[in-house]
């Protein structure tokens, strides 16, 4: 039987506590390798295939929930008062409103962003990691690392993998209650191993992953194939990471990647994510790998390109593509 939020949550922590006074925390955004793309259930954004992301160090989401002095719940966005019916505004509060007690008093809630907007990443892992975090402190639940990610998980399914840095993989899972569907760190280091972010169009992406997800597991004969692939391809990768096969793991993830794509666009109505100028990125990389180096590209929802590399051949890459944003990702390697 399929259960809300509410419920999960309500029968996981029966007794919530009093709310403290100030709580912060920080959230890594991460990217996937291999990629979540369809739910088995909606309301609880349980997967239908395993993933594996690698976060991004020190580029995230910190968030502090402090009590709010106005009598009403306040959110801010990048030091910005966002009104209460924006649509981020409510979901971070029916968010929040999850672990308060009915007569709890109002939060006010700062959300800070330190992604670069050239950058064209999403951050509602992230910031659904981030505010978890912050929530487990004010209202001192106490969770454990594996509930952490599955709450947050509630949120937007890849901020289950936001909770950890490094490499991470995240369980499908197979209960009703999705409470065996959290994320879980692998424990690898890999100091030479890089992530570049080539952002190579602008505006708003049209249709977000809830919608887009959707109307792939609706329309898409070929997403019948997705969940063998991806999982076929998460082995691969978990497989290249112990082994620390570049080669392995740049090509699992790139064809991860380009087969999602492929299941999107065969959508009705079709799902495009790409621009004409993410094609010719595409074919750059494509072209500096047939010249021997080894470059790999991953895509979200978006038009902007990830590139994998090792940092030899940093020097060759930064050539080839000057406008690349790197990341932080040093920290969880150190
Ligand atoms: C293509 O986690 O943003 O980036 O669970 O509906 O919030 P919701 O979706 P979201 O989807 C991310 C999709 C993806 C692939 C991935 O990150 O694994």
């Amino acid at each position: 039987m399929k259960s809300t939020k509410a419920q999960v949550i309500e029968f996981c922590l029966p007794d919530l506590p009093d709310a403290g006074v100030r709580a912060e925390a920080f959230a890594p955004s991460n990217i996937a390798l291999c990629k979540y793309w369809g739910k088995r259930d909606a309301e609880l954004n349980l997967p239908v295939n395993g993933s594996l992301s690698i976060s991004l160090g020190s580029l995230g989401t910190r968030t502090e929930i402090t009590e709010s002095d106005t009598g009403t719940d306040q959110v801010f966005l990048n030091g910005k008062a966002v009104v209460q019916d924006n649509p981020f505004a409510r979901k971070v509060v029916a968010f929040i409103s999850l672990f308060r007690r009915e007569l709890d008093q109002p939060v006010c809630i700062k959300t800070e962003n330190n992604i670069p907007t050239a950058a064209g990443l999403a951050s509602s892992a992230s910031g659904f990691a981030a505010l978890m975090l912050a929530l487990n402190d004010f209202y001192h639940l106490g969770l454990s690392h594996d509930r952490l990610s599955a709450f947050a998980r509630m949120g937007s399914g890849s901020a289950s993998r936001s909770i950890y840095q490094g490499f991470v993989e995240w369980h499908k899972g197979n209960r009703a209650d999705g409470m065996d569907s959290f994320a879980e760190p692998i424990n690898i280091t890999w100091p030479g191993f890089r992530v570049g972010l080539l952002k190579v169009a602008t505006g708003a992406k049209k249709i977000d992953s809830r919608s887009g997800m959707q109307r792939t597991v609706d329309t898409a004969a070929l997403y019948e194939q997705w969940p063998k692939q991806a999982e076929q391809d998460l082995q691969t990768i978990k497989r290249a990471l112990a082994d620390q096969d570049f080669e392995l793991l740049g090509q699992t993830a790139e064809h991860n990647a380009l087969s999602m794509h492929a299941t999107m666009i065969a959508s009705w109505p079709p799902l495009l994510y790409w621009q004409p100028e993410s094609v010719a990125a595409m074919q750059r990389v494509w072209e500096l790998r047939s010249l021997g180096v080894p470059l790999y590209l991953t895509m979200d929802a978006g038009p902007n390109l990830k590139l994998l590399y090792l940092a030899e051949y940093e020097a060759q890459v930064r050539d080839a593509f000057p406008e690349l944003l790197d990341i932080d990702i040093v920290v969880p390697f150190g």
